[in-house]
């Protein structure tokens, strides 16, 4: 197969890109009354509007051409149908089907898997309604009060960005918390408040072999068996998500209290099946359920619209347009939404472990730039951060900004001035301000000329930088489900044209390696030397101040 840069649709993208790139999307817009129309979609409430962006209609369909040529139909069926597109692992990649409301068919290795994820499915409903209705109680016949997530990764961060995310769905009575960092305080900071007798801990792990989350289970384990000294009372408050049986058992929670899912579960791709359970018990089965709805919803958009049409298609395509013809690096995520405070870190992990690659599925280095780095943060703080950057700096940085148009606690104005501030930014980032207009702004001051000019020099903007707008009536569990699904999608088409492996993380293997190696060196008192000179320096500076 060849690589990207060999198609045909890429060489006219190269073309193009020189009659694209001097162009202005003031311009653009000034010459096309029809460019929202054309250049916007609605699917359900939700809008996605990419007509700021450096584009015209030749630009979307050299770029759909690009998809077709690099045989993205083929690899959305082969997703969909369970084949092993996880070619290093060998594994299908099915996080459609933990959510897979038709009930089709899914096959893997002949076998369908659809009754597996409707049987956990079925489990996750009983356990999280025992817990919230104090059926279930812990060892001292205490109602559960708390649930601790313990687990890193996408082990962690879905069900937290979920939870957080979908609090005015929560039920008050049961608070989750997430403990992932190895660093003992992030651990006892959150158990310091809390009561053993109320608290379930829910160890997530798919490996179940995760050092992190190993030695922070151990440590909450001890941590309850110290306030209840009874071996019997872990199978009140302990329970596992994982895919290794054995394991769990190894662990001392009971295989009877784990919540089953499989390797053809990506960890980043994850938190629809049981690793969700902590979602499912704060919202309830039912809400859980409707946020699968949405990404099914989502799936099918992606499996049967048109490639002009689809939305997380065109997500990736402009993602490829900006990073492989316009040299973008970056990729910022901008939710005007307090409740998707974690959505950033989210796709860090979604985005930047399944595209963080230089390799092939072949094994040959790519030639191309992939992945971007993602980062971002909730408007409006980020306006007061790093907005500048993306206006003035010499970095291009695409942007997404998502909203809704209804606030969950409608107060005073404020929904109207975050609102307004959403849309302003997208718009200065695609006018700019030039310097003339810059020059009439301060012509009343009665500057010197020279001092005028320096002025206007630094008020003027560029512009002409490109987002993209999601827009949607409420963040309620559906629409949640549609825009995590939007963004897996897009990830999945970026890695698809690329042609590399976005379902393996080799990447992360070294340090974990290395690691272990130094651990012994640390708490060992052999000679440190088997380094380069300023990793063994550092080991034994930090040996020296303990
Ligand atoms: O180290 C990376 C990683 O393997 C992620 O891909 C995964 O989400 C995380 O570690 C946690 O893995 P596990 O769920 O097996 O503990």
């Amino acid at each position: 197969m060849p690589q990207s840069t060999d198609l045909p649709a890429w060489r006219t993208l190269s073309e193009h890109f020189k009659t694209i790139a001097p162009r202005h999307m003031r311009d653009m817009f000034a010459d096309d009354p029809g460019r929202f129309d054309a250049f916007s979609i609605r699917l359900g409430d939700l809008l996605f509007d990419y007509s700021k962006n450096r584009i015209t209609r030749e630009t979307i369909d050299a770029l759909v051409r690009l998809a077709e040529e690099a045989g993205l139909r083929e690899k959305i069926d082969a997703m969909f149908r369970g084949e092993r597109i996880n070619v290093t692992e060998n594994r299908a990649v099915l996080h459609v089907a933990l959510r897979n409301r038709a009930n089709r068919p899914i096959l893997v290795d002949g076998k369908d898997v659809m009754p597996d994820v409707n049987r956990v499915l079925e489990r996750m409903r009983r356990f999280s309604q025992s817990v919230r209705t104090g059926e279930w109680r812990g060892a001292t016949g205490k109602a559960i009060t708390d649930v601790v997530n313990i687990g890193i990764g996408g082990s962690d961060l879905g069900p937290k960005m979920v939870v957080k995310a979908l609090l005015p769905y929560a039920d008050p009575r049961l608070r989750a918390h997430f403990v992932s960092n190895v660093d003992e305080s992030d651990l006892i900071e959150i158990l310091r408040p809390l009561n053993p007798e109320t608290t379930l801990f829910v160890v997530a792990s798919k490996t179940f072999t995760t050092q992190e989350t190993m030695t922070n289970g151990r440590s909450a384990r001890a941590w309850f068996l110290e306030r209840i000294p009874d071996e019997t009372a872990i199978a009140r408050h302990f329970v596992a998500i994982s895919t290794n049986r054995t394991k769990v058992a190894e662990f001392g929670i009971d295989p009877r209290n784990m919540f089953e899912f499989w390797d053809w579960v990506g960890g980043r791709y994850s938190l629809w099946s049981a690793i969700g359970l902590p979602i499912a018990l704060s919202i309830g089965m039912d809400r859980f359920e409707e946020m699968l709805e949405g990404a099914h919803f989502v799936d099918e958009h992606f499996r049967t619209a048109p490639f002009e049409r689809n939305i997380p298609l065109l997500m990736g395509l402009l993602g490829i347009w900006y990073i492989n013809f316009f040299g973008a690096q970056s990729h910022a995520v901008l939710p005007y939404d307090q409740y998707l405070e974690d959505l950033p870190a989210y796709l860090q992990q979604a985005d930047m472990e399944s595209n963080g690659k230089t390799v092939d599925v072949e094994g040959r280095p790519v030639a191309y730039s992939t992945g971007p780095v993602i980062f971002g943060q909730p408007g409006t703080n980020g306006q007061h951060a790093f907005y500048q950057l993306l206006h003035q700096g010499s970095m291009l940085v695409p942007c997404d900004f998502l909203a809704a148009a209804e606030s969950h606690h409608p107060l005073a104005e404020h929904h109207d001035i975050l609102i307004s501030n959403f849309l302003a930014q997208t718009e200065a980032l695609m006018r700019g301000r030039t310097t003339e207009e810059a020059r009439q702004d301060i012509a009343s001051e009665n500057l010197s000329a020279e001092r005028l000019e320096m002025l206007a020099a630094a008020k003027t903007f560029p512009g002409n930088k490109p987002t993209n707008s999601f827009l949607y009536r409420r963040l309620d569990p559906h629409t949640l489900g549609m825009l995590i699904a939007l963004y897996e999608h897009k990830i999945f088409t970026q890695g698809a044209i690329w042609y590399i492996n976005s379902f393996d993380q080799m990447g992360v293997e070294l340090g974990k390696q290395l690691a272990r190696t130094i651990l012994a060196e640390l708490l060992g008192d052999g000679p440190i030397g088997t380094h380069d000179a300023s990793t063994n320096g550092l080991i034994r500076y930090f040996k020296s101040l303990r």
